[in-house]
């Protein structure tokens, strides 16, 4: 199954074009696998509350590592409440083989509404091995090796390093479309050209 998610906050977003693009090939080359959609910025999920950390503390100190028995953890009625909310979240995410994320780069990193799903599906010692993460995303700068601002990419560096750290998964492919910026800010117009082959080449890169 693809489970396929979006954080852009606006529609005409070159983060969801490259992840339809992504999910429009593989589904073509996967007929019948399965294919979840999920607009985290139009229904966004809400933020961890306290009766999620319990759920949190009781997985660690309980050392449930088998994802099927978290629901032990939900206790009382908040805590059942939080639950809820967990709930068909997780399960998309374990039935899925393939995640695929649509996001921007919002202030050097991921937009809230992606940390908030991430905050909700993740608990302790949580392994999704087995599984591949692909990321198609849009800045409006640009962060490839030996440009100035290298070092201040927080989107991929995270998440790659949360992926491969904490879920244990190794296969992450990022699709980055960049210098977005060139087709409105006048400061950086002379880079329009650059922009157009760095979105070219991650549309094609999509749609392999
Ligand atoms: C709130 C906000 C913060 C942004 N922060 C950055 C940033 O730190 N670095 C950057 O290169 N572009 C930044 N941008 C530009 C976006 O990354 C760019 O517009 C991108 O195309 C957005 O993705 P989308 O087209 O899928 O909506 C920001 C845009 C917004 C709206």
């Amino acid at each position: 199954m693809l489970l396929h998610l979006d954080a852009s906050a606006r529609r005409a977003s070159f983060s969801r074009r490259l992840s339809s693009v992504y999910a429009e090939t593989w589904r073509a080359a996967h007929p019948g696998a399965g294919y979840v959609y999920r607009d985290l910025a139009a229904q966004p999920v809400p933020h961890i509350g306290e009766a999620w950390t319990e759920l949190c503390d009781h997985i660690l100190e309980h050392e449930i590592t088998d994802i099927s028995r978290y629901q032990e953890a939900a206790r009382t009625p908040a805590q059942r409440e939080a639950w809820a909310v967990v709930k068909p979240l997780l399960d998309e995410v374990v039935a899925a083989r393939v995640i695929l994320i649509g996001t921007p780069m919002y202030n050097y990193s991921i937009p809230s509404a992606l940390k908030a799903w991430l905050d909700q599906i993740t608990f302790p010692k949580m392994s999704l091995e087995g599984r591949s993460f692909v990321v198609a995303s849009a800045r409006g700068g640009a962060y490839g090796p030996g440009t100035p601002r290298e070092s201040y990419d927080h989107q991929e560096r995270y998440l790659r390093d949360f992926f491969r750290g904490h879920f244990r998964v190794e296969d992450v492919t990022f699709i980055h479309a960049e210098l977005v910026n060139a087709r409105i800010d006048p400061s950086i117009a002379h880079l329009r050209e650059q922009h157009e082959q760095s979105l070219a080449a991650a549309l094609k890169e999509a749609a392999r």
